[in-house]
């Protein structure tokens, strides 16, 4: 039976973790501040962005909620950002994506200090990552690693491949992957004979954003599997693709219509020695460090690093 690797219990001692530093910082008069800014009214955005507000109450952080109208222009969004960047108590600047068609998303994310990315979205941090300089890297990717670090699951010399390209996510996860001495392959739509390649890996991430797109045939038996994905199934058709026979699931879609599938297909994880379910997994890990990024941030800022030499975290 494969190891599930638990994303909430992982999030729960980074958050902790979070809340002590936090505590730590005030002895020296620091208070972490995020500013989240929400812009008109996208459920799933809403959801998040409450979510992330929430949990800086939690550990501690100052958070500031703002919310521009769906008809903000790019120049009023550049405008908010230069006044963000220019405030003390903002450490972490977090923008939610998407944004609506108007609003230039480059030219605003490229605003943003990169001192203050605690998405790490900016070429800036995004070359540092790359060169193995100090950096605020992406909040999922750098979950990918605390998921394997937290769970001894060894990262040097193995097979990792990521089956992705983004730039928020399969780039820069490749990159943490190295840095920790992975031999890492990066696949994406283009690649040949992906399964050739997938096989080889023990290390398997998965973020392509298509659900079950990885099928057992593609999995090395033990590797550890990785499923970044986060996919929601509304048809019967789909859903007797991925989860057949699955009575919780299927209670669960029953009774509202849809279920969550990761990038991964259920029967692969199957092989392999772990694997972060979906959802239960790496979702679970992104707000958690964007709270280590931005006590990381309000660090940096002040030149409170223990180690200003270190290689990305
Ligand atoms: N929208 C969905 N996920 C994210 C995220 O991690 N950061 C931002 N800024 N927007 C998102």
């Amino acid at each position: 039976m494969p190891r599930i690797l638990d994303g909430a219990a992982i999030a729960a001692q980074i958050k902790k973790e979070v809340a002590e530093e936090v505590k730590h910082l005030a002895q020296s008069g620091v208070r972490p501040g995020l500013a989240a800014v929400l812009v008109g009214h996208v459920p799933a955005s809403e959801i998040y962005v409450r979510s992330k507000v929430q949990t800086c109450a939690e550990l501690g952080l100052y958070s500031d909620l703002i919310t521009p109208p769906d008809s903000v222009t790019t120049e009023e969004m550049l405008d908010l950002v230069s006044a963000l960047n220019s405030r003390d108590d903002i450490d972490g600047i977090l923008i939610q994506l998407p944004l609506p068609k108007q609003v230039d998303a480059k030219v605003l994310l490229d605003a943003v200090s990169p001192a203050k990315d605690v998405d790490g979205f900016h070429p800036i941090n995004a070359g540092r990552l790359q060169a193995g300089r100090p950096a605020l890297a992406p909040c999922t990717p750098a979950g990918v690693i605390e998921v394997l670090r937290r769970n001894s699951i060894p990262i040097s010399g193995q097979n990792a491949v990521v089956v992705g390209r983004s730039d928020i996510v399969g780039k820069p996860a490749a990159m943490l992957l190295l840095h920790q001495n992975a031999t890492v392959t990066i696949c994406h739509s283009k690649t040949r004979d992906l399964g050739a390649l997938t096989r080889q890996a023990d290390i398997l991430v998965a973020a392509i954003g298509r659900p079950g797109f990885i099928t057992p045939e593609m999995v090395k038996p033990g590797s550890t599997i990785i499923d970044v994905g986060i996919n929601r199934i509304e048809t019967r058709e789909d859903f007797d693709r991925f989860f057949k026979g699955n009575e919780k699931r299927e209670a669960a879609f029953l009774k509202r219509g849809s279920v969550i599938v990761g990038d991964v297909h259920p029967a692969a994880f199957e092989l392999s020695s772990a694997y972060t379910p979906v959802p239960g997994g790496v979702g679970l890990l992104t707000i958690a460090m964007l709270m280590s990024n931005t006590v990381r941030a309000a660090r940096m800022r002040r030149g409170l690093l223990e180690n200003s030499g270190e290689t990305v975290s």
